[in-house]
């Protein structure tokens, strides 16, 4: 029995290894069936390397858990008609694909993370929670919460269709009235509320606009810690991002003062301020130097805009709330002075900026591979440079097929550019240097 025992667990532990499907040209015929979440990769990119044991525990856990989301993965170099169809561009990409919808994953790249996100997505849009006790329940779990309360009307019906876009995002529950503790007083039925900040707040169609905006400007405490990942996603709400850029390890209370006082304009002021505003604060300033390509000092506020990458400073360093209440208000009505942006000198900028950490991080993920990609076009030209100078050059023919090497050579460079840049996508989205708003559903074309 004990044999049998053994013999069926180690039957299993090997199986384990067999929870991730290598997948080829034939899955966008056979998907159709399963819920998939898949990691396109491309073998000689670092973060995919990095993503590689994760996902084999992706794969185990969500098998072990019983769930039927179904774990692949497919080298998009070998397949990349596929994997271009899936609207693939960077590497690693991992999308959930569930019918004709594929949902993008863009947090973190950690087990816990992705399941969360694969569990979210693969089920219901909208869950319904049936008694007192599941509310309070599931509020304890989320930090944000947006629930419909009432029965079926046109409201429900937008709610589940925005619900089933944004998963992505955030979770969406369904009540009745009777669920609800009495502190919670609704003037209307059918309504859409949402949980957060130790609060609730209603959605008015006449003030908030439509739904999906006003979900996805709610989608956020209005106060929270910022890094890479999190400043990337507020992106996608348009809204405005205030941060307190503050030393963690910094013993003097002049840090924890200006993250005090975002957090009173977040909570006290959040009529004002919070349609425009997400507040937080971020640990160091190494992150937004490098998004601002200049230099902010700690502590200090920034605001910034991250759909044109503009950003706002005080004039003087912030003491009190009212001065930084009268920062915001002259960001709103345009008195502040706007640095950054992506006009044509920040364009270039940006470029000379973005092929830099190119560089850098294709020799940090594979210092051989960045040899071989930068040093052979080198090597190449300075073994022409030096046939070139050491040929004899008196002869007038020889000068012109001297003309047209160096002519070939400086296209081949250029080609060579843009190949990188796309090769390394995925990796610059890692390092989250590009705040661009991607819509994170996309209807499949299949
Ligand atoms: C932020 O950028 C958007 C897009 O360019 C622009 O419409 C908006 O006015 C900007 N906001 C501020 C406060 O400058």
């Amino acid at each position: 029995m004990a044999l049998l025992r053994a013999a069926f667990s180690s039957l299993l532990f090997s199986s384990a290894f067999a929870l991730v499907q290598d997948l080829d040209d034939t899955f966008k015929d056979s998907r159709m069936e399963d819920v998939w979440l898949v990691d396109f990769y491309a073998p000689w990119c670092g973060y995919c390397k990095k993503l590689e044991p994760v996902w084999q525990e992706v794969g185990a856990e969500l098998s072990r858990s019983g769930s039927p989301v179904r774990v692949g993965k497919m080298d998009a170099t070998a397949y990349s008609g596929v994997a271009s169809d899936f609207g693939v561009r960077g590497y690693p990409t991992i999308k959930l694909l569930k019918g004709d919808l594929a949902y993008n994953y863009k947090g973190p790249r950690t087990k816990d993370d992705i399941i969360e996100f694969a569990n979210r997505v693969a089920g219901p849009a909208v869950r319904s929670l049936p008694s007192r006790q599941m509310f309070e329940h599931v509020l304890k779990r989320h930090s944000v919460c947006f629930l419909y309360v009432g029965g079926e009307s046109p409201l429900k019906e937008k709610y589940t269709e925005v619900a089933s876009e944004l998963i992505v995002y955030t979770y969406f529950f369904s009540a009745s009235e009777d669920v609800l503790p009495e502190s919670v007083a609704l003037h209307e039925l059918p309504s859409v509320i949402v949980f957060k900040d130790g609060s609730y707040f209603t959605y008015d169609e006449y003030e908030d606009g439509s739904l999906s905006s006003w979900v996805n400007r709610e989608r956020f405490q209005s106060y929270l810690p910022i890094d890479g990942f999190t400043l990337y996603e507020l992106g996608d709400t348009g809204k405005l991002v205030a941060i307190a850029v503050t030393d963690e390890k910094d013993p003097t209370e002049r840090s924890g003062r200006l993250k005090g006082l975002i957090q009173r304009v977040a909570a006290e002021h959040r009529d004002q301020f919070n349609r425009d505003f997400q507040f937080g604060h971020m640990d160091g300033n190494g992150y937004i130097n490098s998004l601002i390509m200049g230099e902010v000092s700690v502590p200090s506020i920034i605001i910034l805009n991250t759909s044109n990458e503009q950003y706002f400073l005080p004039a003087e360093p912030v003491e009190d709330l009212e001065q930084l209440l009268r920062f915001f208000s002259s960001v709103l009505d345009g008195s502040a002075p706007a640095f950054g942006g992506d006009g044509i000198f920040r364009k270039i900028k940006r470029v000379v900026y973005d092929a830099r950490s190119t560089v850098m991080s294709v020799f940090r993920s594979s210092p051989l591979l960045g040899c071989f990609l930068f040093g052979l076009p080198l090597g190449v030209i300075s073994l022409m440079c030096y046939g070139i100078c050491t040929a004899e050059s008196d002869d007038d023919t020889e000068l012109m097929k001297r003309d047209s090497f160096t002519d070939e050579e400086e296209e081949g460079e250029e080609e060579e550019q843009p190949q990188l840049t796309a090769g390394a996508e995925g990796e610059e989205d890692e390092d989250g240097e590009k705040i661009q708003q991607k819509s994170t559903t996309e209807k499949k074309v299949d």
